[in-house]
Protein backbone atom coordinates (compact mmCIF):
# COMPACT_ATOMS: atom_id res chain seq x y z
CA UNK A 1 0.00 0.00 0.00
CA UNK A 2 1.19 3.53 -0.93
CA UNK A 3 1.07 5.66 1.92
CA UNK A 4 -0.84 9.06 2.18
CA UNK A 5 -0.01 11.36 5.19
CA UNK A 6 -2.13 14.34 5.81
CA UNK A 7 -0.20 17.72 6.36
CA UNK A 8 -1.62 21.09 6.91
CA UNK A 9 -4.60 20.80 5.46
CA UNK A 10 -3.73 18.40 2.32
CA UNK A 11 -2.82 14.60 1.46
CA UNK A 12 0.53 13.88 0.13
CA UNK A 13 2.21 10.93 -0.51
CA UNK A 14 4.17 9.74 2.30
CA UNK A 15 7.68 10.39 0.72
CA UNK A 16 6.54 14.11 0.42
CA UNK A 17 5.35 14.76 3.38
CA UNK A 18 7.72 17.37 4.74
CA UNK A 19 7.60 19.96 7.34
CA UNK A 20 10.04 23.09 7.10
CA UNK A 21 12.98 23.22 9.12
CA UNK A 22 11.94 25.78 11.06
CA UNK A 23 9.05 23.92 12.41
CA UNK A 24 9.30 24.32 16.35
CA UNK A 25 8.42 20.69 16.24
CA UNK A 26 12.00 19.79 15.03
CA UNK A 27 14.66 22.50 16.54
CA UNK A 28 12.42 22.41 19.75
CA UNK A 29 10.22 19.33 20.55
CA UNK A 30 7.37 21.89 21.03
CA UNK A 31 4.44 19.85 20.23
CA UNK A 32 2.13 17.27 21.37
CA UNK A 33 1.21 14.07 19.31
CA UNK A 34 -1.17 10.84 20.09
CA UNK A 35 -1.52 7.45 19.05
CA UNK A 36 -5.44 5.90 18.74
CA UNK A 37 -5.87 2.33 17.58
CA UNK A 38 -8.53 1.37 14.58
CA UNK A 39 -9.80 -2.06 14.01
CA UNK A 40 -11.70 -2.21 10.72
CA UNK A 41 -12.40 1.23 10.62
CA UNK A 42 -13.34 2.04 13.50
CA UNK A 43 -11.21 3.87 16.55
CA UNK A 44 -10.63 2.65 20.01
CA UNK A 45 -11.58 5.38 22.49
CA UNK A 46 -11.36 8.07 19.68
CA UNK A 47 -12.91 11.12 21.76
CA UNK A 48 -10.40 10.26 24.90
CA UNK A 49 -7.75 10.22 22.97
CA UNK A 50 -8.57 13.98 21.16
CA UNK A 51 -10.02 15.48 24.64
CA UNK A 52 -6.15 14.33 26.19
CA UNK A 53 -4.84 15.97 23.11
CA UNK A 54 -6.62 18.77 23.37
CA UNK A 55 -5.79 18.71 26.96
CA UNK A 56 -2.12 18.50 26.56
CA UNK A 57 -1.97 21.32 23.86
CA UNK A 58 -3.89 23.58 26.45
CA UNK A 59 -1.03 22.60 28.69
CA UNK A 60 1.49 24.39 26.82
CA UNK A 61 -0.46 27.43 24.99
CA UNK A 62 -1.00 25.69 21.53
CA UNK A 63 -4.59 25.91 20.11
CA UNK A 64 -5.50 23.10 18.07
CA UNK A 65 -5.97 24.38 14.35
CA UNK A 66 -9.10 22.80 14.49
CA UNK A 67 -12.30 21.81 16.54
CA UNK A 68 -11.99 18.00 17.88
CA UNK A 69 -14.93 16.84 15.65
CA UNK A 70 -13.14 18.01 12.18
CA UNK A 71 -10.54 16.50 14.04
CA UNK A 72 -12.24 13.49 14.54
CA UNK A 73 -13.26 13.65 10.62
CA UNK A 74 -9.26 14.22 9.25
CA UNK A 75 -8.53 10.91 11.72
CA UNK A 76 -11.35 8.94 10.09
CA UNK A 77 -10.22 10.28 6.33
CA UNK A 78 -6.16 9.79 6.85
CA UNK A 79 -7.28 5.84 7.89
CA UNK A 80 -9.42 5.73 4.51
CA UNK A 81 -6.18 6.93 2.53
CA UNK A 82 -4.60 4.27 4.37
CA UNK A 83 -6.82 1.42 5.25
CA UNK A 84 -4.85 -1.29 7.39
CA UNK A 85 -7.62 -3.69 9.16
CA UNK A 86 -5.75 -2.76 12.28
CA UNK A 87 -4.14 1.02 12.17
CA UNK A 88 -2.44 2.94 14.12
CA UNK A 89 -3.35 6.77 13.66
CA UNK A 90 -0.30 8.84 14.95
CA UNK A 91 -1.27 12.79 15.64
CA UNK A 92 1.34 15.77 16.15
CA UNK A 93 0.71 18.89 17.08
CA UNK A 94 3.77 21.59 17.08
CA UNK A 95 3.29 25.06 18.08
CA UNK A 96 4.25 26.27 14.37
CA UNK A 97 7.30 27.57 12.25
CA UNK A 98 9.04 30.84 12.89
CA UNK A 99 12.26 31.29 13.25
CA UNK A 100 14.99 29.69 15.79
CA UNK A 101 13.94 31.49 19.02
CA UNK A 102 12.99 30.15 22.56
CA UNK A 103 10.23 32.51 22.63
CA UNK A 104 7.92 32.00 19.95
CA UNK A 105 5.75 34.20 18.14
CA UNK A 106 2.38 35.04 19.06
CA UNK A 107 -0.14 33.47 16.82
CA UNK A 108 1.64 30.86 15.10
CA UNK A 109 -0.15 28.78 12.71
CA UNK A 110 0.57 25.42 14.82
CA UNK A 111 1.59 22.26 12.35
CA UNK A 112 -0.68 19.41 12.19
CA UNK A 113 0.39 16.19 11.01
CA UNK A 114 -1.74 12.99 10.96
CA UNK A 115 -0.30 9.06 9.34
CA UNK A 116 -2.08 5.48 9.10
CA UNK A 117 -0.05 2.62 9.41
CA UNK A 118 -0.21 -0.62 10.60
CA UNK A 119 -0.90 -1.46 13.93
CA UNK A 120 2.49 -2.94 15.65
CA UNK A 121 0.95 -5.92 18.15
CA UNK A 122 3.46 -7.47 20.70
CA UNK A 123 4.46 -11.00 18.73
CA UNK A 124 3.02 -14.79 20.21
CA UNK A 125 6.23 -15.57 21.90
CA UNK A 126 6.45 -12.25 23.87
CA UNK A 127 2.51 -12.77 25.08
CA UNK A 128 3.13 -16.44 25.75
CA UNK A 129 6.97 -15.89 27.78
CA UNK A 130 5.89 -12.09 28.84
CA UNK A 131 8.00 -9.02 28.47
CA UNK A 132 11.10 -8.56 30.11
CA UNK A 133 12.07 -4.68 31.73
CA UNK A 134 14.45 -3.00 33.18
CA UNK A 135 13.88 -0.14 36.09
CA UNK A 136 15.95 3.18 35.92
CA UNK A 137 15.60 6.03 37.94
CA UNK A 138 13.40 8.69 36.77
CA UNK A 139 15.29 11.12 35.16
CA UNK A 140 12.54 12.72 33.19
CA UNK A 141 10.76 16.41 33.11
CA UNK A 142 8.46 17.21 35.96
CA UNK A 143 5.13 17.16 33.54
CA UNK A 144 4.68 13.87 32.53
CA UNK A 145 1.05 13.89 32.27
CA UNK A 146 1.48 16.45 29.04
CA UNK A 147 2.03 13.63 25.95
CA UNK A 148 5.34 15.76 24.97
CA UNK A 149 6.90 14.70 21.72
CA UNK A 150 10.30 15.25 23.47
CA UNK A 151 10.70 11.76 23.93
CA UNK A 152 14.47 11.95 24.51
CA UNK A 153 14.60 9.89 28.28
CA UNK A 154 11.87 7.64 26.97
CA UNK A 155 14.14 6.79 23.55
CA UNK A 156 17.03 6.52 25.97
CA UNK A 157 15.29 4.21 29.18
CA UNK A 158 14.14 1.91 25.41
CA UNK A 159 17.82 1.95 24.21
CA UNK A 160 19.02 0.96 27.89
CA UNK A 161 16.53 -1.99 27.81
CA UNK A 162 17.39 -2.96 24.95
CA UNK A 163 21.04 -2.99 25.50
CA UNK A 164 19.95 -5.14 28.44
CA UNK A 165 18.11 -8.08 26.05
CA UNK A 166 14.69 -6.50 27.72
CA UNK A 167 11.99 -5.10 26.03
CA UNK A 168 11.11 -1.60 28.24
CA UNK A 169 11.98 0.42 31.29
CA UNK A 170 10.28 1.46 33.87
CA UNK A 171 10.76 4.74 35.47
CA UNK A 172 11.24 4.75 39.88
CA UNK A 173 10.64 7.77 41.98
CA UNK A 174 13.19 8.77 44.71
CA UNK A 175 11.05 6.27 46.82
CA UNK A 176 11.51 3.31 44.91
CA UNK A 177 7.93 3.61 43.31
CA UNK A 178 7.52 1.92 40.20
CA UNK A 179 5.88 5.01 37.85
CA UNK A 180 5.39 4.01 34.23
CA UNK A 181 7.16 2.59 31.42
CA UNK A 182 9.15 4.95 28.74
CA UNK A 183 5.91 4.12 26.35
CA UNK A 184 3.47 2.28 28.64
CA UNK A 185 1.74 2.27 32.37
CA UNK A 186 2.45 -0.12 34.42
CA UNK A 187 0.07 -2.24 37.39
CA UNK A 188 0.77 -4.95 39.43
CA UNK A 189 -1.52 -7.29 41.28
CA UNK A 190 -0.35 -7.58 44.98
CA UNK A 191 -2.87 -9.12 47.37
CA UNK A 192 -4.96 -9.71 44.92
CA UNK A 193 -5.64 -6.34 44.31
CA UNK A 194 -5.53 -4.47 41.10
CA UNK A 195 -2.55 -1.16 41.86
CA UNK A 196 -1.32 0.84 39.58
CA UNK A 197 0.32 4.77 40.54
CA UNK A 198 -2.37 7.24 40.61
CA UNK A 199 -2.71 10.15 38.07
CA UNK A 200 -0.27 13.06 38.67
CA UNK A 201 2.71 14.55 36.87
CA UNK A 202 5.19 12.10 37.27
CA UNK A 203 3.12 9.45 35.15
CA UNK A 204 0.69 10.01 31.59
CA UNK A 205 -3.06 9.31 31.98
CA UNK A 206 -3.16 6.41 29.46
CA UNK A 207 -6.39 5.96 27.66
CA UNK A 208 -5.67 1.45 27.72
CA UNK A 209 -4.87 2.36 31.85
CA UNK A 210 -8.52 4.01 32.33
CA UNK A 211 -9.54 0.79 30.24
CA UNK A 212 -7.90 -1.45 32.38
CA UNK A 213 -9.63 0.19 35.21
CA UNK A 214 -12.85 0.32 33.73
CA UNK A 215 -12.92 -3.38 32.59
CA UNK A 216 -11.67 -4.82 35.99
CA UNK A 217 -14.01 -3.14 38.04
CA UNK A 218 -16.86 -4.40 36.08
CA UNK A 219 -15.10 -7.63 36.60
CA UNK A 220 -15.18 -7.23 40.46
CA UNK A 221 -12.03 -6.98 40.52
CA UNK A 222 -10.57 -4.49 43.07
CA UNK A 223 -8.54 -1.99 41.92
CA UNK A 224 -6.06 0.61 44.27
CA UNK A 225 -4.47 3.95 42.26
CA UNK A 226 -1.58 3.87 45.31
CA UNK A 227 2.14 4.55 44.89
CA UNK A 228 3.47 0.59 45.02
CA UNK A 229 6.99 -0.82 45.28
CA UNK A 230 8.16 -4.03 43.55
CA UNK A 231 9.46 -5.24 46.53
CA UNK A 232 5.83 -5.27 48.68
CA UNK A 233 4.72 -8.75 49.94
CA UNK A 234 2.48 -10.55 47.87
CA UNK A 235 3.42 -9.18 44.77
CA UNK A 236 2.20 -12.01 42.28
CA UNK A 237 1.82 -10.12 38.60
CA UNK A 238 2.97 -7.28 36.72
CA UNK A 239 1.04 -6.08 33.08
CA UNK A 240 1.96 -3.27 30.93
CA UNK A 241 -0.59 -1.18 28.97
CA UNK A 242 -0.75 0.79 25.90
CA UNK A 243 -2.73 1.86 23.06
CA UNK A 244 -0.01 -0.90 20.68
CA UNK A 245 0.17 -3.61 23.67
CA UNK A 246 -3.28 -3.87 24.53
CA UNK A 247 -2.26 -5.49 28.45
CA UNK A 248 0.80 -7.52 28.42
CA UNK A 249 2.34 -9.69 30.81
CA UNK A 250 5.95 -8.49 32.37
CA UNK A 251 7.53 -11.57 33.70
CA UNK A 252 11.12 -10.50 34.50
CA UNK A 253 12.04 -7.25 36.25
CA UNK A 254 15.89 -6.32 36.33
CA UNK A 255 16.81 -10.37 35.73
CA UNK A 256 14.52 -11.45 38.20
CA UNK A 257 11.13 -13.00 38.02
CA UNK A 258 8.04 -11.76 39.16
CA UNK A 259 5.78 -13.69 41.08
CA UNK A 260 6.28 -17.21 39.59
CA UNK A 261 7.94 -15.56 35.92
CA UNK A 262 5.33 -16.84 33.72
CA UNK A 263 2.02 -14.66 32.75
CA UNK A 264 -0.66 -14.44 35.76
CA UNK A 265 -4.30 -15.34 35.87
CA UNK A 266 -5.11 -12.32 36.28
CA UNK A 267 -3.29 -10.74 33.81
CA UNK A 268 -4.39 -12.73 30.76
CA UNK A 269 -8.24 -12.29 32.25
CA UNK A 270 -8.02 -8.57 32.13
CA UNK A 271 -6.07 -9.13 28.28
CA UNK A 272 -8.89 -11.31 27.25
CA UNK A 273 -11.52 -8.63 28.22
CA UNK A 274 -9.15 -6.24 26.74
CA UNK A 275 -9.23 -7.93 23.33
CA UNK A 276 -13.36 -8.34 23.38
CA UNK A 277 -13.55 -4.78 22.94
CA UNK A 278 -11.23 -4.64 20.25
CA UNK A 279 -12.48 -7.50 18.73
CA UNK A 280 -16.29 -6.05 19.55
CA UNK A 281 -15.46 -2.71 17.56
CA UNK A 282 -13.81 -4.92 14.50
CA UNK A 283 -17.14 -7.01 13.66
CA UNK A 284 -19.54 -4.07 15.10
N1 LIG B 1 2.71 5.68 24.32
N2 LIG B 1 2.91 6.25 29.36
C1 LIG B 1 3.69 6.78 28.40
C2 LIG B 1 4.91 7.53 28.81
C3 LIG B 1 3.33 6.63 27.05
O1 LIG B 1 4.11 7.18 26.09
C4 LIG B 1 2.17 5.90 26.71
C5 LIG B 1 1.72 5.72 25.28
C6 LIG B 1 1.40 5.34 27.74
C7 LIG B 1 0.15 4.55 27.46
O2 LIG B 1 -0.88 5.40 27.00
P1 LIG B 1 -2.08 4.87 26.10
O3 LIG B 1 -2.70 3.74 26.83
O4 LIG B 1 -2.99 6.05 25.99
O5 LIG B 1 -1.49 4.44 24.77
C8 LIG B 1 1.79 5.55 29.05
C9 LIG B 1 2.34 5.65 22.93
C10 LIG B 1 1.58 4.43 22.53
C11 LIG B 1 3.56 5.93 22.07
O6 LIG B 1 4.32 6.82 22.46
O7 LIG B 1 3.74 5.29 21.03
Amino acid sequence: MSLTAYVNGHFVPMESAVVHIEDRGFQFADGVYEVVACFNGRFLDMQPHLERLERSCNAIGIALPCTLDRLAELVQQTWSENPFPDAMIYIQVTRGVAPRSHLAPENLLPTLIITSSDLPRPSDAKLAKGARAITLSDFRWKHCEIKSIALLASVIGKQEANRRHADEAFWLDTEGHVLEGCSTNIFAVIGGVLVTHPLDHQVLGGITRSMVIRIAQEAGIEVEQRAWRLDEAGLSECMLTSTTNAVLPVCFMDDKPVGSGVPGPMTIRLRQLVLQSMEALRSA
